[in-house]
């Protein structure tokens, strides 16, 4: 059970919910939804009681009264006698609950989705079952031989450092196993480099857009952002000038980037790039923090190489999320030796190590890194084709980009409709993420990232119920100005 959010709280989060296009109880019930749903309002929140709301918003207490019941009716307020009602989800089957949470439910954890509704808020994959089952098999005949030691081990189990650095070796890194320290996942990676590299108030550069979770983390590190835009469609790559000038004025302690496969646009950084990138970063005494999460889903063969050949002070952030499972909750950093060290004193603040049995079955992953992914990367480029085909039918004015890699397409929308069509999904059977989760201060309202890592056939009913979402908001302009500047998006 979560805590409970004052009056002053909700109406900062909820700002300027209220444009009197609707009725106001159905403004104040939707703009609650998308928090909820967003994961800024947390699960099992108790909300203020009416009174206090009403008080606080300056509206009757009956508009209060009337949200609530809504929220209660759809399910997001539990309905508890007496007490003030706690934010919650409505009811799924236990499948369903079990299968979100370990999606890694961006921005809100072990999130259930309600009966029937396809979610795409996530860009995750189901596992590469039959060669995880069969490295978990291995493991388990492989235990036996540790059971008499501790089990604790920091920097992660010496076999599987060895098979990480042995890999980026293989692709033109030569690294060694004290290069190599082992974390339960690419985000519990960036929280370890950010607690260790840098204090509150210092600034890191980020791709803009960029990974919501990661922008979680550095806005939870304390961290100052520098947002640096990529350059829209059509054009491709980054913005290197805006990059070096950046790099140059602000001297930021850190730039996150993910350049193989970027989230949410797919894009792979071309080698000049990731040269200059380095040297800026260089002059500027910034280190760059390479995510590498989605390096494997390689669709159209570009080359490119690992950013950190191109410079020892790159630090690498990997994981197996993408190219087995994210259930497997195994990812690791690429680092100097010296560095290595002070993450992993930095680690054992939070934790004290990875399973052992996970460490014994993902060595054997990594060794075998390739095994799973041709057949994994035919499926998501038929699904890439079959999503950008439906796109193109069934909503022209939408401009997806064709991503060269990666999980999703980053799409822009021809209104800045994002959050409205994201408050509406449910009701057709959807589930999104909006476009400002991928930014800083509210922007992206005029994108949406939608994923093509479900089959071709529920990619179709997605598209349709994301066309007759466009229809109802294209019909209703009154809703999308309710919902578009709803502050809910713009909370940074
Ligand atoms: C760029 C990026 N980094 C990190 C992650 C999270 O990876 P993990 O599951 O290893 O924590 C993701 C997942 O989507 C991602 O896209």
């Amino acid at each position: 059970m979560s805590g409970s959010l004052s009056p002053t709280a909700l109406a900062r989060l909820l700002g300027q919910w209220h444009l009197g296009a609707a009725p106001a109880y159905r403004e104040l019930a939707d703009v609650v939804r998308l928090l909820i749903l967003d994961g800024r309002i947390p699960l099992g929140t108790a909300l203020p009681s009416e009174r206090a709301l009403s008080a606080s918003l300056a509206f009757s207490r009956t508009t209060v009264t009337a949200a609530y019941a809504s929220l209660r009716d759809q399910g997001f307020l539990s309905s508890g006698q007496g007490t003030r009602g706690r934010t919650c989800l409505p009811r799924t089957s236990a499948h369903e609950t079990e299968a979100a949470a370990g999606a890694g439910l961006s921005g809100a954890p072990g999130l259930a989705i309600p009966d029937g509704v396809i979610d795409l808020a996530y860009a995750s994959l189901p596992a590469s079952g039959e060669v995880v089952h069969r490295a978990f098999a291995a493991a388990l005949t492989e235990l036996p031989v540790l059971l008499p030691g501790f089990g604790y081990d920091a920097l992660g189990l010496p076999a599987l450092r060895e098979a990480i650095a042995g890999r980026y070796t293989a692709v033109g890194v030569p690294t060694t196993p004290e290069q190599i320290l082992v974390t339960s996942g690419a985000q519990h990676a960036l929280n370890i480099v950010l607690r260790a590299m840098a204090g509150r108030q210092d600034k890191v550069l980020v791709e803009h857009p960029t990974y919501p979770n990661a922008l979680d983390a550095i806005r939870a590190a304390g961290y100052r952002m520098v947002p640096v835009a990529l350059p829209p469609a059509p054009a491709t790559g980054w913005d290197m000038d805006a990059t070096e000038a950046a790099l140059i004025q602000q001297r930021p302690k850190l730039a996150y980037m993910v350049p193989d496969f970027h989230n949410p646009t797919g894009r792979l950084m071309p080698d000049a790039q990731r040269r200059r990138l380095v040297r800026a970063a260089a002059a500027s005494d910034t280190v760059v923090v390479a995510d590498e999460t989605l390096r494997e889903l390689n669709l159209d063969g570009g080359t490119a190489a690992p950013l950190a050949s191109f410079s020892p002070a790159v630090v690498s952030i990997g994981s197996l999320s993408k190219s087995h499972w994210a259930g497997l909750r195994t990812g690791w950093i690429r680092a100097s030796e010296s560095l290595i060290q002070r993450f992993t004193a930095a680690r054992t603040s939070m934790d004290l190590g990875g399973p052992v049995v996970d460490q014994l079955a993902a060595a054997h992953l990594v060794r075998a890194l390739d095994e799973p992914l041709p057949s994994r990367l035919d499926a998501l480029r038929q699904n890439r084709a079959v999503l950008l085909d439906l796109l193109r039918t069934h909503l022209p004015q939408w401009k997806p980009e064709r991503p060269d890699g990666g999980l999703a397409v980053w799409c822009r929308l021809p209104a800045p409709s994002s959050t409205a069509l994201t408050v509406i999904a449910p009701e057709f059977g959807i589930r999104l993420a909006a476009g400002p989760r991928f930014g800083v201060g509210g922007v992206f309202e005029n994108h949406l990232r939608v994923p093509f890592t479900l089959p071709p056939d529920k990619l179709e009913t997605a598209v349709l119920a994301l066309r007759s979402a466009q229809d109802r908001l294209d019909s209703s302009p009154q809703l999308r100005r309710t919902l578009k500047d709803s502050p809910a998006v713009a909370i940074a």
